[in-house]
């Protein structure tokens, strides 16, 4: 397939990309778009078909379900059957953007879209481009980070291209994402609401909201068969590097002390080894491996005093260490509370749970 690829300048938005990139997808094909959080790949939610190929495209199991991106509040009433209080509270706090609320469905949404639940996602972004689409399609668009199934989301144009290339029918390069993780998923069909993804709206902030708000376990803990997560894809390997990861926490030394050992070991196993690691250790970690230099790659995530940062660099890290050759990762974690919770959660999956405690 021949994809389209067109520019646009986010704060001068080129009409006649969002009107070409709107046809596309009311014909039923695939378009993938810029979000606040990570690109989206688009299609028409409520034609099963078009639904059909986002799995397709990303290789992406049947029975994981889609968000539904709306404009406006009044295109719940085609998709949802009841806006509980809760909801309406946390729309009022924060829509548009980076929180999906899962709602009981109506008949008018298709089973195809919802991975053959009752129950739909659905959230309003705030990115102009994903705004604008939306209205001039007139489309709920159904849209799931823009990725190969497994791979970190995409958080520029240049990472939709390296993974959708030739399998999508337009890309909308808007540059990079402002927030890098995806949205925050809360249940608000159950008592109190339940977080079933952390993002950028973090338990705290919800909570000033609505009062008490639950997380589900397999959130904190690693799923296995008596833990499944309420969401479908947080059951997968995800957001992984092509390397092993490994994460160590514990004492600041004792992580430092950690990375370097494990780093030297690797090494002379044979091994090229990549590295994440705070403004604040990165030198330390430097000096410790600098007679290994050649065979050793180290890139900061960021201070651990701003997590928006970290967060917001977390998938660019990984992604690169893709197009390296490094075998083995090794990295830093962070304290698991406010955003951190969110950093934690993808970083545990990209890690496929390989935490190590010293
Ligand atoms: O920030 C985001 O949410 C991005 C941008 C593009 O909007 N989208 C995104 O979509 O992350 P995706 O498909 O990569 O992740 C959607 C998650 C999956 O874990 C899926 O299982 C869950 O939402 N989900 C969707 N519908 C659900 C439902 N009805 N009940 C429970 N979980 C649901
Ligand atoms: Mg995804």
């Amino acid at each position: 397939m021949n994809t389209i690829i067109k520019k646009t300048d986010i704060s001068n938005i080129d009409m006649s990309v969002i009107d070409l990139a709107a046809q596309i997808l009311k014909d039923g094909g695939l378009v993938a778009f810029p979000t606040e959080t990570v690109y989206g790949l688009g299609a028409d939610g409520l034609n099963e078909n078009a639904a059909a190929k986002i799995y397709a495209a990303k290789g992406r199991p049947s029975d994981n379900p889609l968000i539904l991106h709306i404009a406006d509040e009044k295109e719940l009433e085609r998709l949802v059957k009841n806006v509980p209080d809760v909801a309406k509270k946390l729309m009022d706090a924060f829509w548009p953007g980076p929180l999906t609320l899962i709602f009981e469905k109506s008949d008018t949404v298709p089973k195809g879209t919802t991975g053959g639940l009752s129950t739909v996602a659905v959230r309003m972004p705030e990115h102009p481009v994903a705004r604008k689409l939306i209205q001039a399609s007139q489309i709920s668009i159904a849209a799931p980070s823009a990725n190969i199934s497994g791979k970190p989301s995409p958080t520029s144009g240049q990472h939709v291209i390296d993974d959708m290339n030739g399998k999508v029918d337009m890309i909308i390069d808007g540059g990079e994402v402002g927030i890098g993780l995806e949205s925050t998923i809360v249940d608000v069909t159950c008592t109190p609401p339940m977080i079933l993804r952390p993002g950028f709206i973090t338990k705290e902030m919800l909570e000033d909201e609505t009062g008490e708000v639950a997380v589900d376990r397999a959130v904190l803990e690693k799923p296995d068969k008596d833990l499944k997560p309420k969401a479908p894809g947080m059951k997968y390997r995800h957001y992984a590097p092509a390397a092993d990861f490994v994460i160590f926490s514990g004492k600041k030394e004792n992580v430092i002390n950690a990375i370097v050992h494990n780093t030297i070991c690797s090494v002379e196993a044979g091994e090229k080894v990549g590295i994440i690691a705070t403004d604040e250790n990165i030198g330390i970690i430097r000096n410790k491996t600098s007679h290994i230099k050649d065979k050793v790659i180290i890139v900061s995530i960021g201070t651990e005093k701003d997590m928006e940062t970290i967060a917001g660099n977390l998938y660019k890290v990984l992604r690169n260490f893709d197009k390296t050759d490094v075998g083995q990762i090794y990295g830093e974690t962070f304290a698991n509370k406010n955003l951190g919770q969110a950093v934690m959660n993808r970083m545990c999956k990209a890690a496929g749970y390989n935490i190590v405690r010293v």
